[in-house]
């Protein structure tokens, strides 16, 4: 069966964890990725973070699958020949280094467009044009310069970055749609385009919702953030703890185990329309019938109240039970899965969302696959390439004859 993007030919400069994440989506969907790295050195990643000794990092082995590796210095003049040979050999070239890093090589995106007027050069970079473009920037201070961490964290604590990389992944995953969506323009126009996505506009992006509140504030106290009605509302989108983002109120509650289990807890969410559900089975039927409690707006100003009664209940059941006794009464809710848990979860091995890969210099591994299912187009995860491991074979098909690549080893610039 052919793979959605094969044919595809990416030239892959990407290090770290951005970039990395959109060239491994467009791999699993089937595009040649070649991913170039300094000769001796390679992504940083590789080295960090390493639990075994001079292997390959998790960190670089759950970011790189399915990719070709190539070692090639293009700093170097010979270096820079090959570049431009790789440059005309793919369909897009995608980097996240610093700002201005592939011009300080000698490629401006007008030299990469002279090359190759199909190339599509994407890249991801901290910010946009504006006060901070230049600056370096990874996850965390994504997480903080796009809204996130202003608006996550306890009502009185400081401001919290979230465990979820939405910054480098979630930038990644934005990067991705926009090569496609410039391969799909190419079709039309015949040639090719940049394509640039900045963390800051990436974490602001999912923090939507925020920037709502942020404007609703103007017009009096966001009545379902648990400041109200008690608390004080202040010029900016508050934190809000555990509040539900959307217009329906819901909490973390204990579930049985609590106290000695750190995940023994559970999201319910008290959906109006499932409220009468919820009561009965929380023994709480009395509140459907008492003008205190029956409606959405009487329960408002007291859901600190609602959730200490919903987790009196909750506390008696394990998390799991607590989830098989309330969805059938459609009340959302979700559990707390631990990591520990998700890695041993039969349907998520069962999707290929959560994968076992062998690799020859660590054994077996879990990785998260692909978490976008197509169904002419499943995606098998392969194990990352082994620095310069398809050096040869990537020269030989860009043109080189043997005396060339040993040249170019003779130099060092491979
Ligand atoms: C992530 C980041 C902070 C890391 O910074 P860093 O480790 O200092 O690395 P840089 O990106 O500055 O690049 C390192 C250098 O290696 C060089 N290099 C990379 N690949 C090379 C190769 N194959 N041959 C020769 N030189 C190479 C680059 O040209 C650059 O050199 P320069 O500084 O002389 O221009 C930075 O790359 C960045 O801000 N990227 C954009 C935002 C981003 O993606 N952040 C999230 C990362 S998950």
């Amino acid at each position: 069966m052919a793979k959605a993007l094969e044919g595809v030919r990416i030239l892959d400069m990407t290090h770290v964890q951005s970039g990395p994440t959109c060239t491994q989506l467009l791999a699993w969907f089937g595009a040649d990725v070649i991913k170039v790295e300094r000769p001796g050195v390679g992504d940083a990643t590789r080295g960090q973070l390493q639990d075994i000794p001079n292997v390959d990092s998790l960190y670089f082995t759950m970011l790189n699958h399915n990719k070709r590796s190539v070692t090639l210095n293009t700093k170097h003049a010979r270096g820079k020949e090959i570049f431009a040979k790789l440059i005309k050999h793919c369909d897009v070239m995608v980097e996240n280094f610093a700002p201005g890093a592939i011009d300080r090589m000698g490629f401006p995106w007008e030299k990469i467009q002279e090359i190759n007027p199909r190339m599509i050069y994407a890249s991801v970079k901290g910010f946009g044009p504006g006060p901070f473009e230049d600056c370096k920037v990874y996850e965390n201070v994504a997480q903080c310069t796009g809204g996130s961490a202003s608006t996550t964290g306890e009502l009185d604590g400081f401001p919290m970055v979230t465990g979820a990389q939405i910054g480098d992944s979630g930038t990644g995953i934005n990067l991705a749609l926009g090569v496609v969506t410039a391969l799909f323009h190419r079709e039309k126009s015949g040639l090719g385009q940049r394509v640039t996505c900045a963390m800051q506009d990436g974490v602001l992006n999912l923090c939507r919702v925020k920037l709502r509140d942020q404007q609703r504030l103007a017009h009096g106290p966001l009545k379902e953030y648990p400041q109200f009605p008690n608390g004080e509302f202040g010029q900016a989108t508050p934190r809000a703890g555990n509040a539900s983002g959307g217009g329906q109120p819901g909490w973390i509650v204990k579930c049985k185990g609590w106290e000695t289990d750190p995940d023994a807890y559970i999201y319910v969410i008290t959906q109006a329309v499932a409220f009468p559900e919820l009561a009965k089975v929380i023994g709480r039927e009395d509140w459907l019938v008492d003008p205190e409690w029956s409606t959405p707006e009487a329960r408002l100003p007291k859901l600190d109240k609602v959730f200490e009664e919903i987790e009196k209940w909750t506390k008696t059941k394990t998390k799991f039970e607590v989830m098989d006794i309330l969805n059938p009464l459609n009340v959302p809710c979700g559990p707390i899965i631990s990591m520990m848990e998700l890695s041993e979860d039969p349907s998520l091995r069962a999707t290929g969302t959560i994968v076992e890969v062998d690799h020859p210099e660590r054994g077996k591994y879990l990785t998260v696959g692909n978490p976008i299912k197509l169904s002419d187009s499943p995606s098998d995860v392969h194990r990352s390439p082994l620095l310069g491991e398809h050096t040869d074979e990537i020269l030989a098909e860009i043109g080189l004859n043997d005396d060339e690549i040993a040249a170019a080893k003779d130099e060092k610039v491979v």
